[in-house]
């Protein structure tokens, strides 16, 4: 395979996810992020997750100390300058992610292939910040990256058939069923699923049901494994808004107009199981009950 090593940016809850799932399978991960403290964290909880995989007899204990052997944190950038593939897993906003994409460059390899794990953002405008925009493509991972099967691979307008080849390989190699999608924001799986986890926002803003009720009738109702405003918690409702208003401001289609309540909480530091409070308040003991803060009457 092309790819031996990866170099990962953000050590949030994605960038960390696609780390843990290619040094299981192998590779050479380095991650990067601005934040010392999200490293730290990432490493506790690459730790923790092997340690889980460990106790349910899914790898041995020396297969964890070699997986965590193959993932190296840094705070600089110029680290890139060995990795086969590079995949931006940065905060979803256009800006910081036109300035990373920006200094990857200055040190990347030149035969790198750069990737976004972005959930909306145009891959065609992001590799605009590229000498060579044709080396540019998305590789969006669904969470918990570990455990999800797909990629969504984005064909950028520049983006080379080489580079689809190589996400590609590197996606199967990771476990992934891979689907192309056009570069339209949201790409395939978010166009659709976005306006249903808004619509449970919406629904908790009206009070139709309690937060409980909300998540009980869509696991108990279509089979679905996590009720809609568990998922949001998962997925940050800082992510989900961002999300939103991209695809919003993309297609004007009212449909994705986000619901007011993200912004409420995203103001006021619920963002979900990350921060351990979103719709629901994250005990250390595992346990969580619903957010009184949101759904008071
Ligand atoms: N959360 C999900 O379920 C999900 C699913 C698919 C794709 N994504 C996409 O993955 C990306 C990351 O999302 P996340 O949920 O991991 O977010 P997160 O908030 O958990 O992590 C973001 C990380 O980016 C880091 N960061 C911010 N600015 C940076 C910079 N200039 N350089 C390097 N690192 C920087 C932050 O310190 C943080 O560690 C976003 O583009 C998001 O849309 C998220």
């Amino acid at each position: 395979m092309f790819a031996k090593k990866l170099f990962v940016i953000g050590a949030g809850f994605m960038g960390t996810g696609i780390a843990q799932n290619a040094a299981v399978k192998g590779l050479d991960v380095t991650i990067y992020d601005v934040s010392e403290t999200q490293l730290e964290k990432s490493s506790k909880t690459l730790e923790k997750e092997l340690a889980k995989l460990v106790s349910r007899e899914k790898m041995t204990e020396e297969e964890a100390k070699e997986t965590q052997a193959r993932v190296h944190y840094t705070a600089k950038m110029k680290a890139c300058f060995d990795a086969d593939v590079i995949i931006e897993a940065a905060s979803e906003n256009l800006e910081i992610k036109k300035s990373i994409i920006r200094e990857v460059d200055k040190y990347a390899n030149q035969n790198a292939v750069i990737a976004s794990n972005t959930s909306s953002i145009s891959i065609t405008t992001l590799a605009s910040c590229l000498d060579d925009p044709s080396r540019f493509v998305g590789m969006h991972f669904f969470s918990p990256v570990p455990k999800m099967p797909l990629m969504e691979i984005v064909r950028g307008l520049h983006t080379s058939d080489e580079v689809i080849k190589i996400a590609t390989e590197v996606g199967e190699f990771m476990g992934k069923s891979c689907v192309l999608a056009k570069d339209e924001a949201g790409f395939i799986v978010n166009r659709m699923l976005l306006p249903m986890l808004n619509e449970a926002c919406f629904l908790v803003e009206r009070k139709v049901g309690t937060i409980e009720e909300i998540d009980l009738a869509m696991k108990m109702g279509l089979h679905h494994p996590m009720g809609p405003l568990e998922l949001v918690d998962m997925i940050g409702i800082d992510v989900e808004l961002a999300v939103m208003e991209v695809i919003y401001e993309e297609t004007g289609d009212s449909k994705y107009r986000p619901a007011v309540l993200l912004r409420r909480m995203v103001d006021a530091g619920f963002l979900g199981r990350k921060t351990g409070a979103g719709f629901y308040n994250y005990n250390e003991d595992g346990t969580r009950t619903a957010n009184k803060r949101i759904f008071g009457r």
